[in-house]
């Protein structure tokens, strides 16, 4: 890969995100930030927070489920940073309904951030590396759910299973331009997310806040919730030169819980 490595990051602001950018950080990646324009104050300091050690980063503002929005982020970086060798479309909402309840408008909803969005961030990095001729990664987020529908999250999981299939065709059509395309797929992270979806499902199962993560550990083999930054090591692979002959790949990064 090129000395100047460069990577974008969405969903940033929190969670899964901010670790992935502090973990590329880390690796020596200059990094663009990018979440909703709501959460301009948290990635704004994530970016200075970055940029006190020593890394180059910039926020950026998008809505991934906007295709101006994400073209322009990718322009932004490439012309702030120098570049873009690593991709990582890590934005993504989640809520609970029975599907017989679920209505339309969230199903739109949140086909359009989580599958829309994968497509148009991995189809704006790829016009972009190809435009390089460097090659590049690009990485997504999937989920266990991307393997394995659950009860009462089918509309998340449908659009799982359609980022983990965006990412299988893209790493056979953009193969030869140097180009890898994988994903993360994550059990469950103590996140925001876990805490907002913990609470829709006890309000449809009854229980008290929090029983539906304690309940789930006992069903983790390895025994607690998964971090942050369990899933930064696995994306932090992904985007270094020990992963150049990995592609099309969704990677399982559970603590065990569903083996395939
Ligand atoms: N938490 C888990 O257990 C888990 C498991 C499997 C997969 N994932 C996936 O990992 C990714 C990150 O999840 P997390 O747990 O950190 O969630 P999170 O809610 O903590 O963070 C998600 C971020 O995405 C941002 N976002 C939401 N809609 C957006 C949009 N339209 N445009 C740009 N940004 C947007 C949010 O503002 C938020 O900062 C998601 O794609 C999620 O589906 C999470």
């Amino acid at each position: 890969m090129n000395d100047t490595r460069v990577a974008v990051v969405t969903g940033a602001a929190g969670g899964i995100g901010r670790a992935v950018a502090r973990r590329l950080a880390d690796d020596g990646f200059h990094i663009a930030v990018s979440d909703l324009e709501s959460t301009h104050g948290k990635l704004d300091q994530l970016a200075g927070e970055l940029a006190a050690q020593g890394v180059r980063s910039h926020a950026i503002t998008a809505d991934v489920s906007d295709e101006a929005d994400v073209d322009r982020l990718i322009g932004t970086a490439v012309d702030t940073l120098g570049g873009l060798d690593v991709m990582v479309a890590n934005a993504g909402i989640v809520t609970a309904a029975p599907l017989l309840d679920l209505s339309t408008a969230e199903w739109d909803r949140v086909m359009s951030v989580n599958a829309r969005g994968a497509f148009l961030s991995y189809r704006a990095a790829a016009r972009q590396m190809i435009k390089q001729g460097r090659g590049g990664r690009i990485i997504g987020a999937a989920s266990v759910s991307a393997h394995q529908s659950s009860a009462l999250v089918g509309h998340y999981s449908a659009s799982k299973f359609a980022v983990r299939s965006l990412t299988q065709a893209a790493a056979l059509e953009w193969a030869e331009h140097g180009i890898t395309v994988n994903a993360y797929s994550p059990g469950l992270v103590h996140t925001t997310m876990w805490d907002d979806l913990d609470r829709e499902l006890v309000a449809l199962q009854g229980g008290e806040p929090g029983d539906v993560i304690a309940g789930a550990i006992p069903d983790i083999p390895l025994g607690r919730v998964q971090r942050p930054e369990d899933v930064a090591g696995i994306v932090s692979y992904l985007a270094s030169a020990d992963a150049a002959y990995l592609t099309g790949q969704s990677v399982i990064i559970d603590g065990g819980m569903l083996l395939t």
